[in-house]
């Protein structure tokens, strides 16, 4: 967040002053690292400095109030160049980002004034036929993977929605269009490639390092760099999806067929994602469908169908086609926040929409470029497909979560936002509490989570063995130099 962003730069500029000293500003001291890392890695990798088109695009992110100014950027092209930057990293505590698809809206998440490692050149996607899995590199966006294992006739479980990066949805969670029936993105993984904290590469799987697999699903920047994700394949040709749209004057009828879906459906192959959207001064509900197959079960979309709307584009298509039906767009700025129900009854939709209006008019004149709150409902056995992770810390209860998502455009009124996020998350659990679920504590995802969430309220009870783990694969803590959830 924006004061993460004042306090490196007071570090950086009035300790030295305040001290009398004659210590380098970090930023000479960290154009010195970053020769070091040039002369250091091979011809796969490059280093690259302001004003250069690759140094803009290693820095950029989703929203670009998750920008921040590195020195240099380095763009590794192997994972033995990895284990050199990271060491010349540690060992000069030089503060780092690692950049996957950079849609994380948290500040400093994958960004830094430091020493900025972009993904990028891991771009490759192998698809191992016999296995039934594929190789994938943490530098692309899911559309790219989708794309390269089509001709294959297979999918990953991966985004849902166009240029969400592998990297950080996988090492977070990943809610996907298969989750009713195998769950998490993380559920799905059999290997990482990571590079530890001390330098050293290793393939990661449940039985090769139990600790480092339990904590890597879910635990993201915690435990070194992760090189190479292999992910479970999935045979499937065109399946049905797309989004439809519904007018303000449509609210109620669609308030209780989402509450309908989410209360009675029972075809894990149905999912859906309601969007309830503030935009311009008017509220908007967008509703993204998926169906896991070419023609949906009779009857399982009926409701949301009938109901007359602004726009329908649900057909029969390829996997990618669906994810690239739904695109949503990025403000200037923007953040993420997340409530935890157990249901989507229509008390808890009807809360939802007034948030949505409520907020959309509150904060029109402070610059809202869009509020929305996107409800997923999921089946409630969906943490079941899973062995122990990171996250969620809970697998027997079928914990929903609600994405909030405000955008906005001036940079002051960050704050306003943030805190406009926090409470109406909260006001939604207070209307879930009143309403007989027991959500007060309940886990919130990951990667939706605001930057100054307490761990316990993410990690819960895995938090000990986390820290435990932490300590024995980065006793000097070398991943404490680049932001995020840290253990
Ligand atoms: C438009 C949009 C749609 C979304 N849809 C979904 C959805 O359907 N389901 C869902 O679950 N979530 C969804 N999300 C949330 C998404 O999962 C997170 O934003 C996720 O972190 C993005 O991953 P990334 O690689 O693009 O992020 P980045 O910003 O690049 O990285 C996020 C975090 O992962 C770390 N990281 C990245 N690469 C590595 C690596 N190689 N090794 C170690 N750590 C690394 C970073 O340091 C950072 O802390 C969505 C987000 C957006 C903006
Ligand atoms: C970075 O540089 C390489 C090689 O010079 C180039 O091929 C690539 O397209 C650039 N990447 C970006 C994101 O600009
Ligand atoms: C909102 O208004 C702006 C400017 O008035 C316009 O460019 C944009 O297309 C509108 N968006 C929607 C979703 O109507
Ligand atoms: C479907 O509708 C959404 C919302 O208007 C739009 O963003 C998207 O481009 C459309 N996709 C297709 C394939 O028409
Ligand atoms: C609508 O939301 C606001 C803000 O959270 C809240 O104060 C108000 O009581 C809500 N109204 C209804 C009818 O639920």
């Amino acid at each position: 967040m924006v004061w993460k962003i004042s306090t490196l730069v007071a570090l950086a500029t009035v300790l030295p002053l305040t001290l009398g000293t004659s210590v380098p500003p970090s930023s000479s001291s960290f154009q010195q690292v970053c020769s070091k890392i040039q002369r250091a890695v091979s011809s796969a990798s490059a280093v690259y400095y302001p004003g250069s088109a690759n140094y803009t695009a290693d820095n950029a992110h989703w929203v670009e109030s998750s920008d921040q100014a590195s020195a240099c950027t380095v763009e590794p092209g192997t994972a033995a160049d990895v284990s050199i930057i990271l060491q010349l990293l540690g060992s000069t505590k030089t503060p780092f980002g690692v950049k996957g698809g950079g849609h994380i809206t948290n500040v400093g998440f994958s960004s830094t004034t430091g020493v900025q490692i972009a993904m990028t050149r891991f771009s490759s996607v192998i698809y191992n036929q016999k296995a039934q899995t594929a190789d994938i590199g943490p530098g692309l966006i899911w559309d790219e993977v989708y794309a390269a294992l089509e001709p294959h006739g297979v999918i990953v479980a991966g985004g849902r929605v166009s240029g969400v990066g592998v990297a950080g949805f996988t090492l977070g969670g990943g809610y996907n269009w298969l989750t009713n029936q195998i769950g998490l993105t993380l559920d799905t993984v059999s290997a990482f490639e990571l590079v530890k904290p001390n330098g050293q590469i290793v393939t990661v799987t449940a039985t090769s390092n139990p600790d480092i697999f339990f904590g890597l699903r879910g635990g993201f920047n915690n435990f070194g760099i992760v090189t190479k994700f292999t992910l479970k394949t999935f045979k499937r040709g065109n399946v049905w999806g797309g989004v439809i749209g519904y007018g303000s004057d449509q609210a109620p009828a669609v308030q209780a067929a989402i509450a309908r879906f989410a209360t009675t459906n029972t075809d894990p192959k149905a999912q859906i994602i309601p969007a309830c959207n503030f935009m311009n001064g008017s509220l908007q509900i967008d509703n993204i469908m998926y169906y896991d197959g070419p023609t949906p079960a009779p009857g399982v979309f009926d409701d949301l169908l009938s109901i007359p709307n602004v726009f329908n584009n649900v057909s029969t298509r390829s996997f990618l086609a669906v994810v690239q039906a739904a695109a949503i767009p990025a403000g200037a700025r923007g953040a993420f926040h997340v409530a935890t129900v157990l249901e989507f009854t229509p008390t808890i939709v009807g809360a939802i929409l007034n948030e949505t209006t409520f907020w959309g008019k509150k904060l029109a004149n402070d610059g809202a470029f869009l509020i929305s709150y996107n409800i997923e409902p999921f089946l409630p056995n969906i943490y079941s497909h899973g062995a122990p992770s990171a996250y969620p810390p809970v697998r027997n209860a079928g914990y929903l979560p609600i994405n909030l998502n405000f955008a906005w455009t001036p940079a002051k009124s960050d704050t306003i936002f943030q805190t406009a996020l926090k409470e109406s998350a909260q006001q939604l659990t207070n209307v879930a509490v009143h309403t007989g679920q027991a959500v007060s504590q309940a886990p919130l995802y990951t990667n939706y989570a605001l930057a100054d969430t307490p761990l316990q309220r993410m990690y819960g009870n895995n938090l000990p063995r986390l820290r435990t783990i932490k300590a024995q694969v980065d006793p000097n803590n070398v991943m404490g130099l680049a932001g995020g959830f840290k253990f």
